[in-house]
């Protein structure tokens, strides 16, 4: 495949997006924010914003606190609305800014919040299991019997989030890194059209940053070039950090 590098580099209001990858030629339009501006009682939290991320590519929303980047998610995943402009999936066809935020999830739009939200109880390969079930709108109990497919897809992303090793062990034991971690593969296994993650490395350790961007990279990289039809957006947004 034909590869050209796609480097841009934009800021609107606070917010500055920035991407430098491999981008292969003819890719799909996953996500588009057209314009959209919100405002809080007189306050922008964001102010005409326009971005479009391509199917498969892993976009960093990077901006001091207050930017925006947690509206940013917010308004794509229906939380809040946009006082005015859209946002749209694969292509135009899907304007989410228009659906209920039970609707915009089923239709594969997985996030993930700042703060780790697994079940502390059970065991990492039984979140992952009740994950499994959240596809299809509620986490399902643990008595239901799990597909060899769902199987075969938590071995996968076992692999991918590095855990492989821990699958005995609750999750309210794993440090704060690996929950992290878990809870990414939790989205995973739901297989997200767009996943948005939230300050993925804070209160992380330096070595668990560095994991968690290897991670991110590999998802991207994987999901592009892979041979599932589900190719992933992955977008994460990171606190900004001072420059060493
Ligand atoms: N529901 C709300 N009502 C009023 N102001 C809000 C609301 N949510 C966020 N804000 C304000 O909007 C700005 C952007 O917040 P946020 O999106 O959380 O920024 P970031 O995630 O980049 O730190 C902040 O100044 C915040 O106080
Ligand atoms: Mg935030």
């Amino acid at each position: 495949m034909m590869e050209s590098t796609a480097a841009w580099s934009l800021t609107v209001g606070e917010v500055d997006v920035e991407s430098e990858q491999e981008v292969p030629k003819k890719r799909k339009l996953m996500l588009w924010v057209d314009d959209v501006t919100v405002d809080f009682d007189g306050f922008l939290a964001l102010d005409h914003l326009t971005l479009a991320v391509d199917e498969g590519e892993l976009r960093c929303i990077i901006g001091p606190n207050g930017a925006g980047k947690t509206t940013l998610m917010d308004v794509i995943t229906g939380k809040t609305r946009a006082t005015s402009g859209a946002v749209y999936l694969e292509g135009q066809s899907i304007e989410l800014s228009k659906l209920p935020e039970s609707r915009i999830a089923q239709l594969g739009v997985g996030r993930k919040f700042q703060r780790p939200t697994v079940f502390q109880a059970h065991t990492v390969h039984e979140n992952l299991e009740l994950a499994c079930g959240a596809k299809h709108g509620v986490f399902r109990n643990l008595f239901g019997r799990t597909s060899r497919a769902e199987d075969e897809r938590i071995d996968k992303v076992l692999e991918s989030i590095g855990l492989a090793d821990s699958i005995h062990r609750r999750a309210g034991l794993l440090s704060h890194g690996h929950k992290q971690w878990l809870e990414i593969g939790m989205l995973l296994v739901q297989e997200p059209k767009v996943l948005l993650i939230d300050e993925p490395v804070a209160g992380m350790s330096q070595s668990e940053m560095e994991r968690t961007a290897e991670l991110l990279k590999g998802l991207a990289g994987e999901r592009t070039n892979g041979p599932s039809s589900s190719s992933s957006t992955t977008w994460t947004s990171f606190e900004a950090l001072p420059r060493t």
